[in-house]
């Protein structure tokens, strides 16, 4: 609010006495943000600021009709969920949840008696091979992993054991945790626009079907966005947050004048593909 005037996104030019504000703070531990900082210096890298992941990936996957309507970001990674709440095109609530999908692969190693390896592999050949539950109901009442080279004995799985018996179950239980945030967060009635999932973990088999059931509004998953020229590979839901650091970076840091100037190689590098080289030579072209 500037001089009592309310519904001013960016006050930044305008003239007034008196600013209000209604923000939003993201606390993190230090000694994960040091952390982190270590990490950097040990590249020498100046780091010019954290960014919750969950926003990151919103600026990737988000479009900005969902963020004015009010829409729920999901970020599935493997050890943990991160919640980021848009209402009138604000970040208003975030949370983050320590299950990830790495819980699934565990829920299928015990379930099967399989290493986490084999669980793993078997996690991800299942939403690979098959896009939704429906379709697999018809055509494979019995999984046939031998092309998988598993070292167990576990060529054949029915269908109903592995998805409705072992991986929807935790589906179930990390929907009605992310439906308890958004009751906390108070928005649960401002959020038309539903959920939008992303991370690794959205892929997961049953994902779109089992979240719809739970919590009771749209359901899509988030792929990155906004970005050209890159290969296939990186337009796939486990790569929003980076993609979304990026763009972060591009929209707020590269505003600031204040060089930046390596930042076009980067999308020339992404285009590069699987010759891109390692991360630390990747990052090194920041170096002056
Ligand atoms: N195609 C897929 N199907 C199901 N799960 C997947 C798929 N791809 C990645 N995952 C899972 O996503 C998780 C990693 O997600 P990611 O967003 O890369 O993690 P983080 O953000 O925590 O680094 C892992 O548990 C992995 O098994
Ligand atoms: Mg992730």
């Amino acid at each position: 609010m500037v001089d009592g005037q309310g519904g001013i996104k960016n006050a930044s030019g305008m003239s007034g006495v008196r600013l209000e504000v209604d923000t939003h703070i993201i606390t993190a531990s230090q000694t994960n943000l040091k952390n982190i900082d270590k990490v950097f210096d040990d590249l020498g890298l100046e780091n010019r600021g954290f960014v919750f992941s969950g926003k990151a990936s919103s600026e990737a996957v988000l479009t900005h009709t969902e963020k004015e309507l009010g829409v729920v970001l999901v970020d599935i990674g493997g050890g943990k969920i991160d919640i980021a709440l848009y209402v009138d095109g604000s970040l208003s609530y975030s949370s983050s949840i320590a299950v990830g999908a790495r819980h699934i692969t565990n829920d299928i190693a015990v379930g099967l008696r399989i290493s986490l390896d084999s669980a793993e592999k078997i996690k991800l050949h299942l939403s690979k091979s098959l896009l939704s539950r429906e379709a697999m109901k018809k055509k494979t009442p019995q999984l046939d992993f031998r092309e998988l080279n598993l070292p167990e004995d576990v060529n054949e799985v029915s269908l109903k054991t592995l998805v409705d018996g072992i991986i929807a179950p935790r589906l179930e239980e990390i929907f009605k945790l992310i439906f308890e945030e958004i009751e906390k967060s108070g928005f649960g009635q401002l959020v038309p626009s539903g959920l939008v999932i992303t991370g690794g973990g959205a892929l997961t088999v049953g994902m779109l079907e089992t979240g719809k059931k739970v919590v009771g509004l749209p359901i899509r998953l988030g792929y990155p966005e906004g970005v050209s020229g890159l290969i296939d590979e990186i337009i796939d839901p486990q790569f929003a947050t980076t993609v979304g650091l990026l763009l972060y970076g591009k929209r707020n840091i590269m505003t600031e004048k204040t060089g930046f100037k390596n930042f076009n190689r980067i999308w020339k590098d992404f285009s590069l593909g699987g010759q891109m080289g390692s991360l630390k030579n990747f990052f090194k072209q920041f170096i002056p």
